[in-house]
C-alpha cells in the first residue's frame, strides 16, 4: 500500500468540505497534497491555510483535469488520487432540469472516470498507487428525492469494484469510500431524521486510513456496512414505510432559503 509520508497525494474538490479535511489529513501523516478545485478563490485560500498547493480544476472538463494532474506530477509522480468532487441536487426527479441532472452525473460519475484513466497508466507503470472515490452511502442505498445523486454514487461504487479486481496484482489499488451525512455545504438546508451526521474529519480519517489497509470499501460509519445487504433483502413495502420513516414524508425536502447558496455557488459559470 502507500506510506503517506513524503506521497504526494492530489484531491479533488478540496477547496471545502470533506475534500479539505482529506487534504488536511494527508499532510498531517506527512503527504504532499495538490487540491483541485472549481472555486479557485477558495482553494487557494485552503492551501494556504493548510499548507497545500492550490490549482484550477473543473473535473468535468478533460483538459482541465489533465492541467491539474500535470502540474502536480511535473516534479516526481503522483502517488494516490483522491477522486471527492460532487455535487447534490435534491427534490422530485420529474421536476429537475435535465441539464442539471446530466452535470451531477458529470460531476459525480463521469469525471472519476476520466481522473482514473488519466492517473492509471502512470501508477500501473510504477507499479505502485492508490486511488480513493468518494461514493456515499447514496451507493448502496436507494433514497427518494436524491435518484440521480443515488445513480452517480451507485455508479461510483461498481466502477472502484469492477477496478479493483481489474487492477489487481497490478501494484494499484482502490478504495470506495462511503460516507452517511456529513456536515458541509452539501447538506445545507437539507431535513435530516434519524441519520447519524458526520463531520468532515471523520470522513477524511477514512480516506487516509485506506492508504494502509486493503479493503475495497468502507463505510463512514463501519457499523453501516451492511445497510446495502439489508436494502436487497428486505420486502418492499416495509422497506418504503421504513425509508419514510427515517426520512420524512417529504423525500428530498430542504429548506430552499438556507439551501440558496450552495445551489448559487455549484451552477456558478
Ligand atoms: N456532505 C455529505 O453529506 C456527503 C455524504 C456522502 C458523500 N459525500 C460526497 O463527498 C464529496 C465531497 O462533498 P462535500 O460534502 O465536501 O461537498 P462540498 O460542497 O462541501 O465540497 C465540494 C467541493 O467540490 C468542488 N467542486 C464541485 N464541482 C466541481 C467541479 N466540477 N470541478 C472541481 N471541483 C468541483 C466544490 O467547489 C467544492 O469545493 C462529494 O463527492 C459528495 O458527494 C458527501
Amino acid at each position: 500500500m502507500i506510506e503517506l509520508r513524503g506521497a504526494k497525494v492530489c484531491v479533488t474538490g478540496g477547496a471545502r468540505g470533506i475534500g479539505r479535511a482529506t487534504a488536511e489529513e494527508l499532510i498531517a501523516r506527512g503527504a504532499e497534497v495538490w487540491i483541485g478545485d472549481r472555486d479557485l478563490a477558495a482553494a487557494a485560500e485552503t492551501a494556504v491555510e493548510i499548507g497545500a498547493t492550490a490549482h484550477p480544476l473543473d473535473v468535468t472538463d478533460e483538459v482541465s483535469f489533465r492541467a491539474f494532474l500535470a502540474a502536480a506530477g511535473a516534479d516526481g509522480p503522483i502517488d494516490m488520487l483522491v477522486n471527492n468532487a460532487g455535487i447534490q441536487l435534491m427534490g422530485g426527479f420529474a421536476d429537475q432540469n435535465l441539464a442539471a441532472v446530466r452535470r451531477e452525473l458529470a460531476v459525480n460519475l463521469g469525471a472519476v472516470l476520466t481522473g482514473v484513466h488519466l492517473v492509471l497508466p502512470g501508477m500501473r507503470l510504477r507499479r505502485r498507487g492508490h486511488i480513493v472515490n468518494v461514493a456515499s452511502m447514496a451507493g448502496k442505498v436507494t433514497t427518494p428525492g436524491i435518484a440521480t445523486y443515488c445513480a452517480s454514487k451507485f455508479g461510483v461504487v461498481a466502477f472502484s469494484r469492477a477496478l479493483r479486481a481489474e487492477l489487481s496484482g497490478s501494484g494499484v489499488t482502490v478504495t470506495s469510500v462511503l460516507p452517511a451525512a456529513t456536515q458541509t455545504d452539501l447538506t445545507s438546508g437539507v431535513r435530516l431524521r434519524l441519520q447519524p451526521i458526520l463531520t468532515p474529519e471523520q470522513v477524511a480519517a477514512a480516506v487516509a486510513d485506506s492508504a494502509h489497509h486493503n479493503r475495497g470499501e468502507v463505510t463512514v460509519p463501519r457499523w453501516l456496512a451492511p445497510l446495502g445487504l439489508v436494502e436487497e433483502l428486505t420486502p418492499t413495502p416495509i422497506l418504503w414505510w421504513l425509508k419514510r420513516f427515517v426520512g420524512g414524508a417529504e423525500y428530498g425536502g430542504y429548506d430552499p432559503v438556507q439551501r440558496k447558496d450552495y445551489l448559487d455557488r455549484i451552477f456558478l459559470g
